[in-house]
């Protein structure tokens, strides 16, 4: 048999899956129709939700594109009363009541499945690297690319049976893709030199690539490919909040933050953040049903203090221009 590798694109280029809507099955398909890998973010999607997103894309290309799945975490014996107490002020503000904090698994066991009967050319797995469902994707036919925050999650997903490592430096929008939540953040140059010291597998290089000279940056020191997200943020076919869009551009900082979600992301700092964050709990998947209806109105009134503005540390270069023209603005 075969085995699977990362499909061969024209350009060096990797659309980073964006779940929550950013990554709209337009946007896959105009990254794959430029000649770069694109990715569906099957993050909170249902099974079914999937099978749809696959089949919108399918119907707009015949390139080759991958699918993203979130790993379940163990559920952690955290409280997250405490807090919902604090943030309820919030919710009412906005006219809205905060969801049930709730512990699940993403479906995984339904969105593997589906993947298994319908493989993929690539499949990635962001917070951890399941060994069983890397030998099974890849039995499928399916490259398996395993998002690393650490030499340590490298050579572990090397040992898994990982086809392709996805290096995701500290530099990256929204959630930290680590396997435990106190790995602590590595800057994406640090992180491709240690890891290219311990694998020859391909390395797609992500976090904070916003100009061609970046991206020039990571394929010189042995990347295969650059990754990126919050530089598509704003081109039509990504399905951000007109809120979110012009708070790439009119909001200045980032950090990282655990106030929306329970689970470590970079966000630009907003109101919440400032208020919130030494209160916050690490409770996910809890803590992002808990604020989902505050964020789902804050995004629907524009009220860029309540959102989660999830972006990377570069947005401020960030185009409002069609996918394909950025992509290849970013191509060396
Ligand atoms: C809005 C947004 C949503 C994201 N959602 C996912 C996701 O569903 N799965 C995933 O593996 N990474 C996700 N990421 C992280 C990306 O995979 C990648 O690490 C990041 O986009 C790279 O940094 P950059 O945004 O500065 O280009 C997301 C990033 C952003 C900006």
């Amino acid at each position: 048999m075969d085995v699977p590798s990362l499909p061969q694109t024209e350009l060096p280029i990797v659309q980073s899956p964006m779940a929550g809507g950013a990554t709209t099955p337009a946007l896959v398909a105009a990254v794959a129709g430029a000649g770069g890998l694109g990715f569906v973010a099957a993050g909170y999607l249902s099974a079914s939700q999937l099978r749809d997103q696959i089949a919108a894309v399918r119907d707009r290309t015949s390139e080759p594109f991958g699918v993203n799945l979130f790993v379940p975490w163990r559920q952690v014996p955290v409280s997250v009363e405490g807090y919902r107490r604090q943030i309820e002020p919030e919710a009412e503000k906005l006219g809205v009541a905060l969801g049930t904090p709730r512990w699940d698994d993403d479906d995984w066991a339904g969105k593997l499945e589906l993947l298994l009967s319908d493989p993929l050319p690539v499949v990635g797995l962001t917070f951890g690297c399941p060994a069983g469902a890397v030998a099974a994707l890849r039995n499928a036919g399916s490259a398996v690319a395993v998002t690393v925050t650490t030499v340590d999650e490298a050579r572990a997903a090397a040992a898994a049976g990982a086809d392709a490592l996805l290096l995701q430096g500290a530099e990256a929008g929204a959630h930290r893709g680590s396997w435990t939540p106190d790995a602590s953040p590595v800057a994406l140059n640090a992180l491709l030199e240690d890891v290219k010291a311990v694998t020859d597998l391909p390395l797609v290089a992500a976090g904070g690539l916003a100009d061609r000279a970046a991206v020039r940056g990571v394929l010189s020191a042995g990347a295969t490919y650059a990754q990126v997200g919050t530089a598509l943020l704003r081109s039509p076919e990504s399905g951000a909040s007109a809120a979110h869009k012009s708070a790439l551009v009119t909001l200045g900082e980032t950090t990282i933050t655990r106030t929306f979600t329970g689970r470590r992301a970079r966000g630009l700092v907003n109101e919440f953040i400032r208020a919130y964050e030494t209160d916050a709990v690490e409770a996910y998947p809890q803590v992002h049903h808990l604020t989902r209806p505050l964020r789902a109105a804050a995004a629907e009134a524009g009220d860029t203090g309540r959102m989660a503005l999830w972006a990377g540390t570069g947005h401020a270069t960030a185009q409002d221009a069609p996918a394909t023209e950025i992509i290849h603005a970013l191509t060396p």
